[in-house]
């Protein structure tokens, strides 16, 4: 912990000047509090934390450089900081810190150590706030007195309640701005009350206070003689944090890394989430499922007989079981569930919305996998809880949907364990978190749905063909000559005795994709359709021509990657803007031009080019017949297409 290093300006303990160790060993055994404070925009929040920091007249660290330098500059070093600078600090840099999501701010009091997350930058933005209750032991809901329960506060509310912190504080704020009114207090608490109960909070201490008068901050005020409650600073250092729960669950641990500094000793790194364990005990690897007992419990102090949740460990094993970063450890009799589809709720946090059908990374404790999310079953109006059907899910929106990983998840429902079972997902190509999201079940389908296994198999179409499936992907804005240049080398393809098949754009959204349009959404779901029908055409050993606009890299990449390596030809038909829109052969630019078409690719809606295709056709320079017959002998030199020969009878 580090001390204030100008007594003069910061009046911190005592202590602190006499016995450096004294002071130190008397704040490691006090317990902590971390917390969030939470409301809508202009509610306070800034005064309050800076009165709490004030007030516990303990300043650490983060504030510690910021105030030194601001005191520098205004004149004021040397003297004590008062409030109402140190608030203006904490609003400047709050300002200037658009780009951290949370500042996290310590203080201290005789009683308690205390961690608050402070949400600076966009306040409306549901990712900070999310960002900071996920470590929360407890959430402070401001509410301006004089505006009461809004959007905001509902929304945090019920952000706070999801996200399983379960200590509330309702500081009604500003209460001198509404002359201490008993009357408007409990008018807020009523209805404050009325949309708790809605979304099952079952408690909450309501205490008015005046962040700015100091009113029941740390001494009860002489204007709210109607109040007998405790002050905030009271509640917060007396309230009870179950600290003990986390340990009597059974034990988990995701591991972290594997240690092996030679041959004879292989340690297994990570923090335990959940439970105790022992030397001796029995443990199970999961998702292999595998078994071993645990030899010892490594620490950097040297091994230790028991180690509990909280705790950072390297445990060695009796047995030289299979085990990686992203496998999770735990105790063998009462193991987590393995799946790969789920229920789960979804908290979006990203300006672009969710796009059900594109792959996202989804990170679990230490395990990374690729989820794509389905069509959301509802997202939740946070003022009224009513249930609103919806395709996707916009920035802020919170919404039920069921989703599906590449490999299987260890896992706990969210209520049991926040560690395994609260999960971010993150966008594949900006690396951006794109949504919070808590795991609720694993769907039934995810066990009782097995692949098939089939005795004749892809290999065994295609020899029958005498041919390699492939998948010639071509993309390229709408007028491009895709569907031209496809059709020149199915033909080709064809007169060398090669089976093909072509599936166009503009022909298969007039039957299997009918019901999709131009939307992002839409054209994602568009694209994954697709790549599965060309994948089960490639099981049945033919080569597929796909002729779509697809103009996103991730789906792109998404279809790449179903297709064993090497099959996967991507022609990037590279045709400029201005000669595709000159060409216009549908009149459709025209159109968009006109503004009577949205969404128009390349107009106002994006194009991404691919950066490594396979082939690139410059349709300017080169004409459709050359272009076509660069393709076949591409394909023919990448793969054994030996031409037909007839009589061949393969058994
Ligand atoms: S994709 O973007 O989802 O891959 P796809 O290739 O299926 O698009 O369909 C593109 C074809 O639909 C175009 O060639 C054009 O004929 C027609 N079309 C109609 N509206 C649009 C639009 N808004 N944007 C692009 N193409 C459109």
């Amino acid at each position: 912990m580090h001390t204030p290093s100008s007594p003069s300006v910061y009046k911190a303990h005592d202590l602190v000047g006499e016995d450096i160790d004294a002071y130190l060993i008397q704040h490691q055994h006090k317990s902590l509090l971390r917390f969030i404070t939470c409301g809508s925009v202009d509610d306070g929040k800034s005064t309050l934390i800076g009165r709490l920091l004030y007030d516990s007249k303990m300043i650490f660290e983060d504030q510690l450089a910021a105030l030194e330098a601001d005191s520098k500059r205004i004149g004021t070093q040397g003297q004590n900081i008062d409030f109402a600078l140190l608030v203006d600090g904490l609003a400047a840099e709050r300002e200037q810190g658009i780009t951290i999501d949370v500042a996290y701010r310590f203080f201290a009091t005789e009683r308690r150590k205390f961690i608050v997350a402070d949400t600076p930058g966009h306040e409306q933005y549901t990712r900070n706030m999310v960002t900071g209750a996920s470590t929360a032991d407890l959430a402070v809901i401001l509410i301006d007195a004089r505006k009461g329960v809004l959007t905001q506060t509902r929304r945090h509310s019920y952000l706070a309640h999801l996200i399983g912190i379960e200590n509330l504080v309702l500081a009604v704020n500003k209460m001198d701005l509404v002359g201490y009114d008993q009357a408007k207090y409990e008018e807020i608490l009523v209805a404050y009350q009325d949309f708790a109960h809605n979304i099952g909070i079952k408690h909450f201490v309501p205490i008015p206070i005046s962040g700015l008068a100091g009113d029941n901050i740390t001494t009860a005020s002489v204007n709210t003689p109607w109040y007998s409650g405790p002050t905030l600073m009271q509640h917060l250092e007396t309230v009870e944090i179950d600290i003990s729960a986390a340990q009597l669950r059974p034990f988990r641990m995701p591991v972290q890394w594997v240690n092996r500094p030679n041959l004879d000793f292989r340690g297994f790194c990570g923090l335990i989430s959940d439970g105790q364990i022992r030397p001796g005990d029995a443990i199970r690897v999961l998702p292999s499922g595998r078994t071993s007992t645990v030899a010892r419990i490594v620490t950097l102090d040297g091994d230790l007989d028991v180690a509990v949740a909280g705790q950072s460990i390297t445990l060695t094993l009796t047995d030289e079981v299979d085990c990686s970063r992203g496998d999770v450890l735990s105790i063998a009799g009462d193991p987590p569930e393995v799946a790969d589809q789920f229920e789960a709720t979804l908290v979006w946090m990203a300006d672009e919305e969710l796009l059900p059908g594109r792959p996202y990374w989804l990170k679990l404790a230490t395990q990374l996998v690729s989820a794509t999310i389905h069509s959301p079953k509802y997202q939740i109006n946070v003022n009224t809880m009513e249930h609103l059907a919806a395709k996707t899910l916009g920035l802020n929106a919170i919404g039920i949907a069921s989703l599906t990983t590449d490999k299987p998840v260890v896992f706990q429902p969210y209520e049991q364990s926040h560690d395994l079972g609260g999960f971010i997902l993150i966008d594949k190509i900006s690396n951006a978190t794109v949504a919070a999201g808590m795991l609720h079940f694993a769907l039934r389908r995810s066990s009782n749905v097995h692949w098939q296994a089939l005795d004749i198999d892809r290999d065994a179409h295609a020899r029958l063909k005498h041919q390699q499936p492939r998948l010639l992907w071509f993309t390229g804005l709408s007028g491009s000559g895709k569907s031209s240049i496809a059709n020149l080398v199915q033909r080709k393809l064809y007169a060398l005795g090669k089976h093909s098949f072509l599936l166009d754009g503009d022909n298969i959204r007039h039957g299997l994709n009918k019901d999709l349009g131009f939307t992002d959404a839409d054209r994602v779901e568009n694209i994954r359709r697709i790549g599965e029908v060309a994948k089960l055409m490639t099981d049945a050993g033919l080569i597929v021509l796909t002729a779509f606009i697809s103009p996103f890299r991730a789906e792109r990449r998404m279809v790449r990657g179903l297709m064993q390596a090497g099959e996967f030809i991507e022609i990037y038909v590279e045709t400029p803007l201005e000669v595709a829109e000159q060409r216009d052969v549908k009149g459709l630019y025209k159109k968009a031009r006109a503004g009577v078409l949205k969404n128009f690719t390349g107009i106002d809606s994006p194009y991404e080019p691919p950066e490594a295709p396979e082939i690139r056709v410059n349709t300017v320079a080169t004409s459709a017949e050359q272009a076509a017959e660069e393709i076949v002998t591409y394909v023919l030199r990448h793969s054994l297409l030996a031409p037909y020969v007839d009589g061949d009878n393969w058994p």
